[in-house]
């Protein structure tokens, strides 16, 4: 029988994966904390619907930096999706075509960058880890515009790596070889840690003309910093949980940070959107779009490219139906009147 909600590709997905492959995708930083409220602080919002309005035709549509997407969905960037299915990088980019949005591929996927592209029927950004040498990191802006990227996406809340237990217990070494390939032609010389400041975002503006978004940002003083550094987009961000335990939840984050950037830019958000109602809620508090990481990779362990479309269109049709139900016809017609925190 098909999955019928995301939690059921998630229950999928666990029994057919390899249980080190799962830790890895599944695990959150320490105690996961920031995990869990990623989830469970969107039962602190409430929705306040509006009843007797023509929703008789309803439009998920919306843009993204001027991009038409179907729905305000995208696919967040994770790496190694060669550990969810053998196809890993290209199914996820067909499956996300299919579903009419964009994909974000991560620096460490499993495929390069120009074959991702290649399989891709939607639009792409490309996510940057400057964490080796400012010239790998400008080769791989130069490659992304050459393969026709529309926007550098840098993550910026990793310094370091989190405290990852479950991760611990297991050696993963198909992770590292596939590292190894993705850098394929880099003197290993050059693979030592670059650290990473507002001076870098500045050097990044001045070698590309992409859109530059910003992950991983988590309170409005970084989002003004952003802003003066002349970003196009903000991810409201904690990394699925996976890097500061502790840190805020993504949802609750949000606000403050839709309030400081007053409308100068996009901001958008992942962590924790598992309903569409998850997703009508961000949208309220200001978001432009949000992204999904771990429930990508279930629909693509479980059933590759049209696992992955599955997942996006289960997404879809519930924030519809959730559209209908609050009395919001198109996506600009919701706003911070919808919803509450209780
Ligand atoms: C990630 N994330 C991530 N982020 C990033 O910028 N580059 C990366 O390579 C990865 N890799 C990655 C692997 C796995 C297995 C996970 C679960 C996450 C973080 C990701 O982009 C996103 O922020 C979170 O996954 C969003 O939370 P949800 O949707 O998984 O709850």
């Amino acid at each position: 029988m098909d999955p019928i909600n995301v939690f059921e590709y998630e229950a999928l997905a666990k029994q057919l994966m390899d249980p080190v492959y799962w830790d890895y995708y599944a695990g959150g930083s320490d105690d996961e904390v920031t995990l869990q409220v990623n989830r469970t602080d969107f039962n602190r919002i409430r929705l306040r619907p509006r009843m007797l309005v023509d929703v008789s035709h309803c439009d998920t549509r919306t843009t993204v930096l001027g991009q038409l997407i179907e729905m305000p969905i995208m696919v967040a960037p994770t790496a190694l999706h060669g550990l969810g299915h053998t196809e890993g990088e290209y199914a996820t980019a067909q499956g996300a075509g299919a579903a009419g949005t964009l994909m974000t591929a991560s620096t460490e996927s499993t495929r390069t960058l120009e074959e991702i592209a290649q399989a891709a029927s939607g639009p792409l950004w490309f996510q940057l880890y400057i964490f080796h040498s400012l010239k790998l990191a400008a080769e791989l802006v130069r490659r992304a515009e050459a393969a026709g990227y529309q926007a550098i996406v840098v993550t910026v809340d990793l310094p370091i790596l989190g405290n990852r237990e479950r991760s611990k217990r297991h050696t993963i070494s198909i992770p590292l070889s596939a590292l190894k390939e993705m850098v394929t032609g880099v003197e290993e010389e050059e693979l030592r840690r670059e650290p990473m400041t507002w001076e870098t975002i500045d050097w990044l503006r001045s070698i590309t003309h992409l859109p530059i978004l910003l992950k991983g940002i988590l309170t409005a003083e970084d989002a003004v910093l952003a802003l003066e550094h002349g970003v196009d987009g903000i991810i409201v961000s904690n990394h699925g949980g996976r890097q500061l335990d502790g840190a805020v939840s993504s949802i609750e984050a949000l606000p403050e940070i839709v309030e400081a950037v007053g409308g100068r830019c996009e901001v958008y958000m992942d962590g924790g959107i598992r309903r569409g109602t998850d997703v009508l809620k961000a949208l309220a508090l200001g978001a432009r779009a949000v992204l999904v990481g771990r429930p990508i990779l279930w629909g693509l362990a479980v059933d590759g490219s049209k696992g992955v479309q599955q997942v996006l269109k289960i997404l879809q049709t519930e924030l519809e139906r959730a559209m209908k139900l609050a009395g919001c016809p198109t996506v600009a017609s919701i706003n911070r009147a919808l919803v509450k925190w209780t």
